[in-house]
């Protein structure tokens, strides 16, 4: 069987990532070809490395805002390893729309809040200032606008009493890495039906 080829990148820490990378294995028909950062000292590219995944770097500093010309430089590892599905799993750069455009269709990103509230940033902060009964995660296709697109799944938890952003935000990221594998599996078999866990 031929699998999907599945590219991921992200900025930080990695542990979707990792959670994707664990769950491509026997029968999975998707298998990652690519770990890619805007940040070379991004923890994730070791975890990725470490699971003999290659990996590429594009920092984006040196670019000084100039989004095009970092993304023509991004594009090249990333064509290079001719993905069939691109994850974006905590890459915390804007994405341009032309950059989008070209992986329209197949290209996924995880968003931590229940879109489509609270997009961007401090999604945990802003439902506990809302009085949020519910919080939780999504994961959503990528289009031009910012966290935006046909939502392929949502995982909830309950907001408790005693919840701070920190306390929120550990417990969305553990339903985080059991939704995104769990949107990939159906998503690389071709299948768009939302996933909802509660
Ligand atoms: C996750 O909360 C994800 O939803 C957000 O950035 C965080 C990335 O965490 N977009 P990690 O790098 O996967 O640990």
């Amino acid at each position: 069987m031929s699998h999907k080829k599945v590219a991921i990148l992200l900025s930080g820490g990695g542990s979707n990532m990792v959670a994707l990378l664990d769950s491509m294995t026997g029968d999975h028909p998707a298998r990652a070809c690519l770990v890619m950062s805007n940040d070379a000292e991004a923890g994730g590219l070791k975890k990725a490395a470490v699971r003999g995944i290659t990996t590429a770097a594009v920092d984006h500093r040196p670019f000084k805002g100039d989004r095009a010309t970092f993304e023509a430089e991004l594009i090249k590892p990333l064509m290079a390893a001719e993905p069939d599905i691109v994850c974006l799993a905590g890459f915390m750069r804007v994405l341009t729309g032309d950059f989008v455009t070209q992986f329209q269709g197949r290209m996924l990103n995880i968003h931590p809040s229940l879109l489509p509230k609270y997009k961007g940033l401090h999604t945990h902060a802003r439902a506990l200032e809302a009085g949020d009964a519910h919080h939780g995660c999504t994961v959503h296709e990528v289009t031009a606008a910012l966290d935006d697109g046909p939502i392929l799944g949502q995982a909830t938890v309950d907001v408790l009493p005693e919840d701070t952003p920190d306390l929120l935000a550990a417990r969305v990221l553990k339903k985080e890495h059991l939704l995104y594998p769990a949107v990939l599996r159906r998503f690389a078999q071709g299948d768009r039906t939302p996933i909802l866990l509660s």
